[in-house]
C-alpha cells in the first residue's frame, strides 16, 4: 500500500475503533444496575461517564482491537477488552490529576475529575473503574473459553498493578523528591512500568484472544514494549515543547515539577533520536508475527505515536 494509502487507513481504523469504544463504554457504564450489583449511584456514576466518554485518542483500544484482527479476531471479545483497558487507563488519568499526585486541572481539554467533581469522588471514580474493568473482562460476554477470561483478568493485574502501571506511578513521583536524579535505566525503567505495561497489555491480549504461536506473541510484545517506551518519550516532548490547548492538558508540568524524563536527562534532539530508534524497532519486531501486509496499519500506529501533536 502507498505510504499515503496506509496513513488514511490507520486514520479510518483509529476512529472506527474509537466510535466502537464510545458506545460499548456508553453502554457499560449505564444507569441499570447489573445482576449482583444493588445501585449504581448516580454522583459516582457521573463522574466515571465524564472520565472515560466524549475524548481520548482511544490508542490502547484500538491496540487490542488491531492486535487481536491480526491473528484473526474481531468482535465483541476484543471491544470489550478494550473497553476494560480503557477503563484503567482512565481511572489511571483520574488519579495522576489529583493534588496528591501530578495535582492538574485540565485533563482532555476539560477540567479534570477532581475539579469537575470533588476529590473524594474522583479516587472513587478511579476505583470504581479499575474494578468495573475486571468486572468485564471476566463476564462470559468477553469469551466463551473460561480460560482465555482468566488469562486476561492475571495479565491485565500484572500490567496494572504493583509491578505495572502502580509502581511505575510510585517511581514518578518518588523521583520528584529523591536527593539524586534517576539514572537514564532507571526512568527508562519506571516509564516502562507506568506507561508501557498498558500498552504492552494491549497487544498482548490480542495475541491471546486470537490464539497467536509463542514466536508470534514475542514479536508482539517486542512491538508493544518498544511502543510503549516510544509513548512515554512522545508524551515528555510534547509536554516540553507542545501547547496547552492542542494537548488538551497543561503543557510544560514536567520541568516545573521536576520529574524523571528522558527529555530532562538527555536534552530534546537526543529524546527524539531515541524515539526514532524506538519506533523502528517496534516496526521491526512485527515482521516477526509473520503476518506480512495485515501489520500494516500497526506499523502506522507506532508512526503515529512518534509524530502526534496531542
Ligand atoms: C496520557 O495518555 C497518559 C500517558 C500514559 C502518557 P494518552 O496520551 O493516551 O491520553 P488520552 O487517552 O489520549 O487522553
Ligand atoms: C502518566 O504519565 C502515566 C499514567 C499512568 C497516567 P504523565 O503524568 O506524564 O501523564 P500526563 O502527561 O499527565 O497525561
Ligand atoms: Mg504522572
Ligand atoms: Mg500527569
Ligand atoms: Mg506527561
Amino acid at each position: 500500500m502507498p505510504t499515503d494509502a496506509r496513513a488514511a487507513d490507520f486514520r479510518r481504523r483509529l476512529d472506527h475503533a474509537a466510535e466502537a469504544t464510545e458506545t460499548a463504554l456508553d453502554a457499560l457504564l449505564g444507569s441499570g444496575a447489573l445482576p449482583g450489583e444493588i445501585t449504581r449511584p448516580s454522583r459516582l456514576l457521573e463522574a466515571m461517564r465524564y472520565s472515560t466518554l466524549g475524548g481520548g485518542k482511544r490508542l490502547r483500544p484500538f491496540l487490542v482491537i488491531e492486535s487481536a484482527r491480526l491473528f484473526g479476531v474481531e468482535g465483541a471479545s476484543a471491544l470489550r477488552t478494550a473497553c476494560a483497558l480503557e477503563m484503567i487507563h482512565c481511572y489511571s488519568l483520574v488519579h495522576d490529576d489529583l493534588p496528591a499526585m501530578d495535582d492538574d486541572d485540565l485533563r482532555r481539554g476539560r477540567p479534570t475529575c477532581h475539579k469537575a467533581f470533588d476529590e473524594a469522588t474522583a479516587i472513587l471514580a478511579g476505583d470504581g473503574l479499575l474494578t468495573f474493568a475486571f468486572d468485564v473482562v471476566a463476564d462470559p460476554a468477553t469469551h466463551e473459553d473460561a480460560g482465555v477470561r482468566a488469562a486476561l483478568v492475571l495479565a491485565l493485574a500484572r500490567a496494572a498493578g504493583l509491578g505495572g502501571m502502580v509502581g511505575g506511578q510510585a517511581l514518578d513521583l518518588q523521583a520528584e523528591t529523591a536527593s539524586t536524579p534517576l539514572t537514564q535505566a532507571e526512568t527508562l525503567r519506571m516509564q516502562a512500568m507506568k506507561t508501557g505495561a498498558l500498552l504492552r497489555f494491549a497487544v498482548d491480549a490480542g495475541a491471546m484472544l486470537g490464539g497467536a504461536n509463542p514466536g508470534q506473541a514475542r514479536a508482539v510484545a517486542r512491538y508493544g514494549d518498544a511502543l510503549g517506551a516510544a509513548f512515554q518519550i512522545a508524551d515528555d516532548i510534547l509536554d516540553a515543547e507542545g501547547d496547552t490547548a492542542a494537548l488538551g492538558k497543561r503543557a510544560g508540568k514536567d520541568a516545573e515539577r521536576g520529574k524523571a524524563t528522558l527529555v530532562g536527562l538527555l536534552g530534546l534532539d537526543a529524546a527524539r533520536a531515541r524515539l526514532d530508534q524506538l519506533v523502528n524497532e517496534a516496526i521491526t519486531a512485527l515482521q516477526d508475527t509473520g503476518r506480512g501486509d495485515a501489520t500494516g496499519v500497526l506499523a502506522e500506529a507506532a508512526q503515529f505515536v512518534a509524530a502526534r501533536r496531542s
